[in-house]
């Protein structure tokens, strides 16, 4: 059999089909999910137990489909499983304890952070081979935003001053951050991961020099440690809200020419991103709003993505995780929409 559709797209071979996943598919706008969530009290204790990990991972792939699956996980382990214990307070989102990095370690992260390999290999198991199989992380700034200031915040401006003030406490958590990563990654892949991607949720806070030196020099050195180890796993970046540094940021990386993919957000005009890209493959960009709102609205944008992207190597996506109020017909028609798309070769 040949490789799934989702990889030889980000290998950029020329398909006719375009695959498609969604960012946060196992999640709670699935009747199935929460019947599973409501057994855990902790949400990372959910994430820590394989089985179920694995079930709710692959509950979307049986009900819609989608070509790859994401593995049930958070980005946020990485700094639970450094030393810096996260919790998850219903409707506040994640709250971590104050920031200690003398406490901090990382001779705990690659056995705090097993059952996540546990649940990788379960699901490569299970998972059909015309699937692949997505393992994750957050690159070092979106994590530095959450350790430093302690959860979720509207623009993270203590984490930004945090990047003048603190300087020595910066370099060393950025340093500690960026072997976290590569080491928790190299996991994944030889768990089962069949690629990777990388969000920058909070790239978009930065100023154009911080953008390259914070969000860009990190995320290049981490994909060069991953390749030198896995040169043929594929690796998907999404700085999101990067706006107008998108070709800065993209040039950077380029140096290196060691990612097959960019994520984009819905805020981004697809077709001035597809003129920054050359030999990579763009994924998204469908608004998760307007998907949760309207169905007509989101079939017609469906059709205007896929037009748009129908001469790049494409896979199709939302540009943010779905919301946990959206109808389950909404998905469903816009799956069918991308299935039943072809393009000329
Ligand atoms: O299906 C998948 O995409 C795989 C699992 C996944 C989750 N989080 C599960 C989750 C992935 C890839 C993430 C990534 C993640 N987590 C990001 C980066 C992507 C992005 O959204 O920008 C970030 C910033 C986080 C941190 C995080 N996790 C927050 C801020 C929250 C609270 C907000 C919320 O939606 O409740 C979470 C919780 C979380 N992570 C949930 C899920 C399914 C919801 C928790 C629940 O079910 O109770």
């Amino acid at each position: 059999m040949s490789e799934p559709l989702f990889l030889r797209t980000l290998k950029g071979e020329k398909v006719s089909e375009v695959p498609i996943w969604f960012m946060r598919q196992a999640g709670r706008y699935l009747p199935e999910y929460r019947k599973i969530r409501k057994k855990f009290s902790n949400f990372l204790e959910f994430c820590y137990s394989p089985n179920a990990a694995c079930e709710v991972t692959l509950q979307p792939i049986e009900r819609f489909g989608f070509d790859a699956a994401i593995i049930f996980s958070d980005i946020l382990v990485i700094p639970d499983a450094l030393g810096q214990t996260v919790r998850f307070v219903k409707g506040e989102g994640p709250k971590l304890e104050s920031l200690e990095i003398d406490r901090l370690s990382l001779a705990r992260v690659q056995a705090h952070l097993q059952p996540v390999a546990e649940s990788l290999r379960l699901t490569r198991n299970a998972l059909g081979q015309d699937k692949a199989l997505i393992g994750f992380s957050g690159c070092p700034w979106t994590l530095f935003c959450y350790m430093v200031e302690g959860g979720g915040s509207r623009d993270f401006a203590k984490a930004r001053q945090s990047l003048y003030r603190e300087k020595s406490q910066t370099t060393a958590l950025f340093a500690m951050l960026e072997q976290a990563i590569v080491a928790y990654c190299q996991m994944q892949i030889h768990a089962g991961a069949d690629c990777i991607m990388l969000f920058d949720s909070w790239a978009g806070v930065l100023s154009c020099d911080e953008c390259q030196r914070w969000a860009a020099a990190p995320t290049a050195r981490i994909v060069k440690q991953i390749k030198q180890a896995y040169p043929h796993t594929p690796i998907i970046l999404f700085p999101k809200g990067i706006g107008a540094n998108l070709p800065d940021y993209l040039s950077f990386l380029r140096q290196e020419n060691y990612f097959e993919a960019l994520g984009l957000d819905h805020t981004t005009p697809r077709n001035w991103a597809k003129k920054q890209l050359t030999s990579v493959t763009l994924q998204g960009n469908l608004s998760n709003i307007k998907l949760a709102e309207s169905q007509q609205d989101a079939v017609k944008e469906t059709r205007e993505i896929l037009q748009d992207c129908k001469d790049i190597p494409f896979i199709f996506n939302l540009g943010h995780g779905i919301l946990p109020h959206t109808p389950i017909e909404h998905v469903q028609s816009v799956v069918e929409t991308v299935k039943g798309w072809r393009r000329d070769l």
